[in-house]
This record gives structure tokens, C-alpha cells and sequence, in this order.
């Protein structure tokens, strides 16, 4: 178990679309582990592999309701309605844009087991898995922004970053996760 430093927006792997797992082997527990406590280190609900250098599409969510939802190779097989509502990165600390997503959705996985499974999400939750299928395209939520806005927020991260030189994050936090 480890937490590993944020990569920031700037850094080329956010933009990647990452590859497919296929079958689930022992190095993806790992890489799963890293991910949940890099995520629980930031106060995150969710994190993408990209976002810790890994171009591989395995992401986690964990809006504290339960078991954290674990996307393998997800895909969204059903979405209903749409909702704007506020978004915020671990990878754009501090810059936050209202996003319209779908209210609910349907994601199928595959499991640590090996099995794919489907697991239903409404409200944060669905907004959340979203989010983090979009990292693993290489999306980044300002891009469902409108031209202006996504502006103004560049201009704010560009004025936050000054002095700071690369896109990783700097201090990594203590692990939170026992
Ligand atoms: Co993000």
C-alpha cells in the first residue's frame, strides 16, 4: 500500500486514453490499493489511474456509502436524466466548474475476481463514476465546460501554479487508509 503523487493538469498522462486490462491479474490488487489510498490521502471520492501516472483503465469511487465501487474496463451500459451540479479534481486542486451529467447510471465492470458485474449509481455517486470514466479517456472535466468559463479557470490554476515548476504534485500527504 502506497499513496503516490498526483499527477496535475499539464502532465501528459491525463490526456492519454488508457488501455484495457482484459483479464485481471495480481499486480492490478496492487494498483487498486495504490489508488484508494492516494485518493483517501487527498480527501477524494474518486481517482483514475492516469492520475497516478498508470495508463490503465482502472479507477475508484468511494462517496462513503459503503464498499468503494471499483472500475475494470468500465463501461456505462445505461444513463437517465441529467443534472448540472459542482465538480472538482484531484488533479485541479482547488478549481471547481458546474458539469452536466446524467442523473443515474448503470456501469458494467469487471471485479478483482475476474467476474463482470454491473452496479447501478445515482446522485454523487453517478456523477463520480462519470468523472473518473472520463480520466481514463483522457477527459478532464473542464472540457465539458463552455469556452468562457474554462477560461477563467485556467487563468486561476495558470495564477495558483505560478512559481511551481512540472506537473506532480509536490508534497505527497500521509496515508490515511489503515
Ligand atoms: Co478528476
Amino acid at each position: 500500500m502506497s499513496v503516490r503523487p498526483l499527477h496535475y493538469l499539464g502532465s501528459p498522462v491525463l490526456r492519454e486514453r488508457a488501455n484495457e486490462i482484459g483479464e485481471v491479474d495480481e499486480p492490478l490488487g496492487q494498483l487498486v490499493e495504490d489508488l484508494l489510498d492516494t485518493m483517501k490521502a487527498n480527501d477524494g471520492i474518486g481517482l483514475a489511474a492516469n492520475q497516478i501516472g498508470a495508463t490503465r483503465r482502472v479507477a475508484v469511487v468511494d462517496v462513503g456509502d459503503g464498499a468503494p465501487v471499483l472500475l475494470i474496463d468500465p463501461k456505462i451500459v445505461d444513463r437517465q436524466g441529467e443534472v448540472l451540479g459542482e465538480e472538482g479534481c484531484l488533479s485541479i486542486p482547488e478549481i471547481f466548474g458546474e458539469v452536466k451529467r446524467a442523473e443515474t447510471v448503470v456501469v458494467e465492470t469487471t471485479t478483482l475476481e475476474n467476474e463482470r458485474v454491473q452496479v447501478e449509481a445515482d446522485e454523487l455517486k453517478a456523477r463520480a463514476i462519470q468523472h473518473e470514466i472520463d480520466h481514463l479517456d483522457g477527459i478532464l472535466f473542464l472540457d465539458r465546460l463552455s469556452p468562457l468559463k474554462r477560461q477563467l479557470l485556467l487563468r486561476r490554476w495558470n495564477k495558483q501554479r505560478k512559481g511551481k515548476r512540472g506537473h506532480i504534485q509536490e508534497e505527497v500527504p500521509a496515508a490515511t487508509r489503515e
